[in-house]
């Protein structure tokens, strides 16, 4: 178990009960590395249809990491294993750890981090947001322990990106930002970097204004979307195009995040495109949609 291979001899809390909540892109994600990495994972959701997708997607990436080599159909069973569902917040009362997935809308979160304030017994327990670019010291101060809240950002597909952001506000206790630190490294087995509570934190910070300059050079007409990715991914290196990123991280979260970088720092550049939010209207949000600049 994560608890007796990988916890062992930590000085901090030993982590094995987690939960994650929203099971959207991200969520899912997060809740399959829990559950690859030995955890005990409730994914708590809105709705039976919601579990029921959230599941499915979490199904479907364990069976592609078992086609590509990465898992074997016994491990697949048992990551499957330690997952369970609930549209019941309540259920996650003896969790150590939760990690909040929710769409990136700032009243939703602070409400979910306001019930688990309410829910979670444990005064040792760590609560977390997923968020991309919104300020953790909100959430936090939705709660009676904002020591006990920082942000653990992973990124997509979150089972393959290494990265996680570890961002503490003002207030988080530094023994927490710790603890969740040498979790991340040591039972997840991803690469932790220390972030401040800033808008976009370290990546999103330089990623988002990127994106949206390719959009911008595309709303232009000064290069097709094909050329513009062709260009980063044969001149740079970039395993793919902004454009496709875009699409990839979500039309929706890239104009969330840019619109609360753009609020926040006056960043030009991340000013968002207004084909952006044209295409968001038009609820075009990318992969995850089946359209976006792209169809798929
Ligand atoms: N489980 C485990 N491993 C998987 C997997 C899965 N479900 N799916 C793919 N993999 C592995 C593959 O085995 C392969 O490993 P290898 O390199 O050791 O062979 C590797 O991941 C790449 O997979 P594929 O070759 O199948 O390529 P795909 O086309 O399926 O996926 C990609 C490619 C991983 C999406 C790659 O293009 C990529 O890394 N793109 C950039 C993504 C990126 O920049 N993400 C960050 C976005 S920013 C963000 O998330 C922050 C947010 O807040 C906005």
């Amino acid at each position: 178990t994560a608890e007796s291979e990988n916890n062992e001899g930590n000085k901090h809390m030993v982590i094995a009960r987690t939960a994650v909540i929203g099971s959207g892109l991200m969520g899912a994600g997060i809740a399959e590395v829990l559950a690859k990495s030995g955890c005990d994972v409730i994914v708590s959701e809105v709705s039976d249809d919601a579990v029921a997708a959230g599941r499915a997607r979490i199904e479907k990436s364990l069976a592609k990491a078992v086609e590509k080599g990465k898992l074997s159909a016994a491990e697949s069973e048992a990551a499957l294993a330690r997952l369970r569902f609930t549209t019941d917040i309540a259920d996650l009362a003896d969790r150590q750890l939760v990690i909040e997935a929710a769409s990136e809308n700032e009243d939703i979160k602070k409400a979910i981090f306001a019930q688990l304030d309410e829910v979670v017994t444990d005064p040792n327990a760590i609560l977390a947001s997923n968020t991309s670019s919104m300020p953790i010291i909100r959430f936090a101060q939705a709660t009676s322990r904002p020591e006990r809240v920082l942000g653990i950002h992973f990124f997509n597909p979150a089972p393959v990106q290494p990265l996680v952001e570890i961002v503490s506000s003002v207030l988080t206790d530094p023994e927490v930002a710790e603890t969740a630190t040498t979790f991340v490294t040591e039972v997840l087995g991803k690469a932790p970097v220390q972030a401040s509570d800033r808008p976009g934190f370290i990546v999103n910070a330089l990623l988002i204004p990127y994106l949206c300059s390719a959009i911008r050079m595309l709303e232009a007409g000064l290069a097709t979307k094909e050329d513009i990715d062709t260009g980063m991914v044969k001149g740079c290196a970039h395993p793919m195009g902004p454009i496709a990123l875009a699409d990839l991280v979500g039309l929706d979260t890239c104009l969330f995040a840019a619109e609360s970088i753009y609020t926040e720092t006056g960043d030009p550049a991340a000013k968002p495109p207004v084909l952006l939010s044209r295409m968001v209207d038009a609820g075009l949000l990318g992969v995850k949609s089946g359209r976006g600049f792209y169809e798929y």
